[in-house]
């Protein structure tokens, strides 16, 4: 049950990758096209659990964007549960597009104002307590149980790198991927990148979802965004030419949100250490739709 066959290969970039280094990528966004990235990771054992619990509606939170609420929507469908999603009514007040295709999978939304949402224990309370069949999955799909399903990434690998280069927004990805290198006594650098102002808060979620003290692997904070104005959800002119230049010399899709400013990093980081080498694994997490809510702002950067 909540099983299904993962794509997910490493294929090489050599697209203006620095001499002593060599680029990989894991594939994550080929797991499926709604379900994608660290998506499935974060929900397999959450679902395995709701399931041992015997509940068939699944409850989450997550901003109007989310590519959480859509992969869960279709995730539940995919195993006939419900869905329902908390979302701040503030943050757009017509549906977007995200929105839209995860009510064509089933979701249903109750937005709610900024303060209410701010409290999810209690707004899960407040609608599901006599509701048997709730399951509550946090914003983000950030548990546990995310944190364990982000280790097959690396169980998953052939072969060993020196540095592993991924997006972080809550670090639920990040804590899996250096428990399972702990494991498996790997001696990885991992750089997550975070794509917000929050370094502390990712750096305290991964201390505590990672079940080793830190020995082999090293959680390298120092590439996150934390030069404004790239901050959540943001982006740069730089960072949108990037994207664009990037996609178009590898036909590999990043988004601006996360994998794009985690790319960006990656080969700043490269270019800026000329002397140095390494064999990099980056991460693809996905989210490839969050493009939707971008598409004007790329518009100046296309070729006519
Ligand atoms: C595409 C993408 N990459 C990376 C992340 C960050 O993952 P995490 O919250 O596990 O750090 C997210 C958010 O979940 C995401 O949607």
């Amino acid at each position: 049950m909540f099983e299904f066959p993962i794509h997910s290969p490493v294929e090489q970039i050599t697209y203006d990758v620095p001499d002593g280094y060599s680029l990989f990528i894991k594939r994550d966004d080929l797991i499926d096209p709604l379900i994608s990235g660290n998506k499935w990771r974060k929900l397999k054992f959450t679902l395995q659990e709701a399931h041992k619990q015997g509940k068939t509606t699944l409850v989450s939170f997550g901003g109007a964007y989310s590519n959480h609420l859509l992969a869960l929507a279709s995730a539940a469908a995919k195993f006939q549960l419900k869905s329902i999603a908390f979302v701040r009514g503030d943050e757009e007040q017509t549906e977007n597009t995200m929105m839209i295709i995860s009510r064509m999978m089933g979701m249903q939304f109750i937005r709610v104002s900024r303060d209410e949402y701010r409290d999810k224990p209690a707004l899960f309370k407040k609608y599901f307590e006599k509701d048997d069949t709730a399951f509550f999955v946090d914003e983000g799909g950030m548990s546990a149980e995310g944190s364990l399903g982000c280790e097959e990434i690396i169980d998953e690998l052939t072969d060993t790198y020196t540095d592993i280069f991924l997006a972080a927004g809550t670090g639920c990805t990040t804590a899996g991927i250096i428990n399972a290198i702990n494991k498996k006594q790997l001696h990885t650098h991992v750089h997550s990148v975070v794509v917000h102002r929050g370094v502390d808060e990712v750096t305290d979620n991964v201390n505590r979802l990672s079940y080793f003290v830190s020995r082999n692997s090293y959680l390298d904070t120092r590439y996150s965004i934390l030069d404004t104005p790239m901050r959540y959800g943001q982006h740069s002119p730089e960072l949108l030419q990037f994207c664009i230049t990037f996609q178009q010399n590898t036909g590999i899709m990043l988004d601006p949100i996360y994998t794009g400013k985690a790319m960006m990093k990656c080969y700043e980081w490269m270019k800026g250490n000329p002397d140095g080498s390494g064999k990099i694994l980056f991460i693809h997490t996905g989210g490839l739709l969050g493009n939707l809510g971008k598409l004007d702002a790329f518009l100046p950067y296309l070729p006519r």
